[in-house]
């Protein structure tokens, strides 16, 4: 048998030994391409190559890409779990020509790789090819090519229509016709007639092992197809499922790279798995789909959260726990299966092993919060559902309730439907969602229109040339004038719009450093810059106000960049950089960058990380940045391509492609990727003081800091603070915490005698009540309502008449502050004898409607009406008076 890796290294070994570069996977979150939301697919990262916008040094490449299908056009969700085959995480593996060999070579070599080098029996394989659709020709040259290369006769070479035989990545990009290579997996020889019939949910029948695409066109936003440059190659086979080929088993499931993690799911479930399509199997098969899914996006610092990625990913984690919750689990046990997966895939993906604290820890926070309302949220829907027929739907404001105050993905209650036999209210449910968007924040309407503005501009114009590393002023024309979303030929005093030159030194906003601000004049006139923006790469877009004179296209301008903002705004993004460096020195690389913010007057800074900084590691980061300060290193910047930044150790975010040159910057030890502006030498930044470290979202924590002038700001308003204080208490300035601590101690005490005298206050202005005591025979007796709020203090205010009057039977009465009425009786112990305590005090409570009980020298009662307490302690005389009331 060959193991899953085998196969991995096997194939890639193979097309190395034809010519092939050996090509690391691209990331899952696919760098500076909102058309996609996850690779999903190896020529992802070969977009541009393929389009002619990027070039390699090498024509042929191979790579293990990981994919994620799970939105947009390949979306495999539903099927994870149900089928033998369908994953949201899978490997692919691919061979991929740009502009070299094409249909022939790439036929010959898949028939050699599947027969020889896999071994599968080739009676048992049929391709497809592109049958002509869309007023596209039919693909005749591929089926001679299938003819001639693997002999096969023309009733294995099937013609389908642009459905199955057209491959396009997206709505937009490369795209071509292709050729599919068929397995049949089961009992008894094929027929191919049958290709195209689902495979059974076992695994048994047809299943689609490679895709050749032809890669000859690109799609564009209006769906039209324009030539490539060069025709291609991409091809792209499922690893799971050639694993399952090869290894002889129907089920991907049940190969080397997913077996481990449904064992590992049926263990803690304490279930046994037997592979069928019964309920608990298809839950521990998506259990183990959505580990794997888990683990690489939270490796690629994609965390779980409200919007985009981070949502797809909470959906995928909420589906796995509720799956858990349903085969009976009930600790927290993602984390452990998305571990186990983290070791399945760590050797071929290394990020993995490095974010394996990472993995662990989001996947039980999640875990933890989703639980906390995963029952609550389950009794809900039953409460609702309990006692519908089949068939019922759920209505869409109890479907938003869900998924607002529970935390039920859509998707998840769409499932739970389908378990159940209800269907979900989707409409109603995007109704409500879009009432609450309303709410809670305005609407983006008109974005797209301003885009193509921006994109007409910029098409004519070209790249504006920024020329703000080497200085802060500039001469150039202006290109164009924009207001209010549409090109004018004149700004004048007054007016705000957009100014955009060939040239300019202004840096538009990017690597979360703002744009800068400045002057623009004309002989004629002069334009404040607020902001300066990059709507589409290369655009340089100055956003202000002319406040005097006026402007046209072609007017010759000086460009002024604000020298202490710019300035204020260097030293900040020089300091991230050190600061991300002393960060990770402290914590480790687990700390990932998820974004940053470098203005004039502070720095933000968000990083990954499961605790606050202690206050010993914020200080230990401030010592490492000041003292790179202290040395006064230079910092270099170098342009190189972007394998040798990342030999030297570079960090940041690669959003270059392969073959692009990038902007290092070298600051002491910090080595990290930057379009942004800094400063000449670390000594310009002057001291860098940490203001806060707090936490943004699970998992996420932002540091905010200050630089040079900033800084003496900070510490100018904190020494003011403290003499503030220290005049107010009448301290030296560094004693003040010790006389505050003092101070404090003492009005603790004072607030406790405060409340000591109260008391004594209450019971003593009561003591005149000794005099009401009357004599009843040869006893006195005492009965009073007073209001003392609470049953202590009333008990004390009797034991003192008593003690005072003794012997003496005593009744008080006072209502509570919540409305209700207490009675308390003593009596001195000799009269006990005759008369108890307990048995008065039942007497008495009768009268506002209560009960009580105790002692034979003290009882109490409670009582519902306290406006009958009066009357009630009153009873107490006649009581005496009567024969009855006596013991025995
Ligand atoms: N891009 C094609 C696919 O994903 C071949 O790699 O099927």
């Amino acid at each position: 048998m060959r193991t899953g890796k085998e196969i991995r290294d096997g194939f890639r070994q193979f097309f190395v030994r034809h010519g092939h570069e050996p090509v690391a996977s691209g990331p899952l979150v696919p760098p500076n391409d909102p058309s996609l939301m996850f690779s999903n697919a190896g020529m992802v990262q070969f977009k541009d190559v393929f389009t002619g916008q990027q070039s390699r040094p090498a024509k042929r490449a191979t790579t293990a890409q990981k994919c994620v299908r799970i939105s947009g056009k390949h979306n495999d969700l539903e099927n994870v779990g149900v089928t033998a085959r369908h994953h949201t995480f899978f490997e692919m593996l691919g061979n991929f020509s740009f502009g070299d060999y094409f249909k022939q070579e790439a036929i010959a070599l898949a028939w050699e790789l599947m027969t020889e080098g896999l071994g599968l029996p080739p009676d048992r394989l049929v391709v497809s090819i592109f049958g002509g659709d869309q007023g596209l020709e039919p693909d005749h040259e591929s089926a001679a090519i299938w003819r001639e290369v693997a002999g096969l006769p023309e009733e294995r070479i099937l013609r389908c229509g642009a459905k199955d035989n057209f491959w396009q990545m997206g709505d937009t990009g490369p795209c071509g016709p292709c050729s599919e290579i068929h397995y049949f997996q089961g009992e008894g020889l094929p027929d191919p007639a049958t290709l195209g019939h689902e495979p059974r949910p076992d695994g048994s029948g047809w299943v689609e092992l490679w895709n050749l695409v032809f890669m000859q066109f690109e799609r564009h936003a209006k769906a039209t197809l324009r030539p490539l440059p060069a025709p291609s190659i991409d091809t792209g086979a499922g690893l799971e499922r050639l694993a399952a080929a090869a290894q002889g088993v129907l089920s991907n499931y049940d190969t080397d790279l997913l077996r481990p993690i449904v064992d590992l799911a049926s263990e803690i479930a304490g279930k046994p798995y037997r592979g069928t399509l019964a309920a608990d199997d298809i839950s521990m098969r998506v259990i183990a789909d959505h580990a794997r899914m888990t683990s690489c996006l939270i490796s690629e610092g994609v965390l779980p959260d409200r919007d985009g990625r981070a949502y797809v990913l909470r959906r995928v984690m909420r589906r796995a726990i509720r799956h858990g919750h349903r085969l009976g689990i009930e600790r927290l046990f993602l984390h452990e299966c998305a571990l186990k997966a983290v070791d399945l895939l760590c050797m071929e993906y290394p990020e993995l092993d490095e974010q394996r604290a990472l993995v662990a820890q989001i996947s039980e926070q999640e875990e933890e919060r989703f639980r906390a309302t995963l029952r609550r949220g389950l009794e809900r829907l039953e409460s609702h559902t309990t006692g519908k027929k089949p068939g019922h739907t759920l209505p869409g404001s109890l479907a938003f309730e869900l998924y607002d105050t529970y935390g039920f993905p859509l998707d998840l209650q769409e499932v739970i439907g389908h378990e159940q036999g209800f269907s979900v209210d989707r409409e109603g449910f995007e109704r409500a969602l879009g009432a609450a968007r309303e709410r809670s924040a305005g609407s983006k309407v008109g974005e797209q229109a301003v885009a193509a503005v921006y994109r007409n501009l910029s098409s004519g114009l070209g790249r504006v040339e920024f020329v703000g590393y080497e200085r802060e002023q500039a001469e150039s024309r202006i290109a164009s004038l924009l207001c209010d979303g549409s090109e004018v030929q004149l700004l004048a005093k007054g007016q705000s719009g957009e100014l955009v030159t060939k040239l300019t030194p202004f840096y538009a906003e990017a690597g979360g450093q703002v744009g800068d601000r400045g002057t623009i004049t004309s002989a004629q006139g002069l334009f404040e810059v607020s902001d300066t923006q990059a709507p589409l790469p290369g655009l340089i877009v100055h956003r202000g106000r002319v406040s005097d004179g006026t402007f046209a296209p072609g007017q010759q301008v000086r460009l002024a960049v604000d020298h202490a903002r710019r300035s204020a705004t260097r030293r900040n993004h020089s300091a991230t950089h050190l600061m991300h460096w002393a960060l990770r020195t402290v914590l480790g690389p687990q700390a990932v960058q998820k974004g940053s913010l470098v203005g004039p007057d502070r720095l933000r800074f968000d990083y990954t990380a499961s605790r606050p900084l202690a206050a010993e590691q914020i200080g230990e980061i401030e010592d490492l940045v000041n003292e790179r300060v202290l040395c006064n290193a230079p910092a270099a910047t170098e342009v190189l391509p972007l394998a040798q930044a990342k030999e030297r150790g570079a960090i940041g975010i690669f959003e270059e492609k392969y073959g692009s040159v990038v902007r290092m910057l070298t600051l002491a030890e910090s080595i990290e990727l930057c379009g942004g502006t800094h400063v000449e030498r670390t000594g310009d930044i002057g001291l860098f003081k940490i203001l806060s470290d707090t936490g943004l979202a699970a998992g996420v924590r932002r540091i905010e800091a200050v630089t040079g002038t900033g800084a003496m700001a900070h510490l100018r308003r904190l020494e003011r603070e403290l003499s503030e204080t220290a005049r107010l208490v009448k301290s030296n300035l560094l004693d003040t915490s010790d006389k505050v601590g003092r101070m404090l101690q003492r009005h603790r005490e004072q607030q406790h005698e405060v409340k000591e005298l109260k008391r004594q206050l209450v019971a003593g202005g009561r003591r005149d009540l000794s005099s009401q005591a009357r004599k009843v025979g040869a006893i006195t007796v005492l009965g009073a309502s007073v209001d003392v709020g609470d049953a202590r203090a009333l008990r004390e205010l009797a034991d003192k008449l008593r003690n005072k009057l003794e012997p003496a039977v005593v009744a008080l009465g006072s209502p509570t502050k919540d409305g209700r009425a207490i009675l308390v009786c003593t009596v001195s112990k000799p009269l006990t004898v005759r008369y108890q305590a307990g048995k008065l005090v039942r007497q008495l409570a009768e009268v506002v409607g209560g009960a009580g009980g105790g002692r034979p020298d003290f009882a109490q009662a409670g009582g519902s009406n306290p406006a009958k307490l009066e009357q009630a302690v009153q009873r107490v005389y006649s009581l005496i008076a009567s024969p009855e009331a006596e013991v025995g």
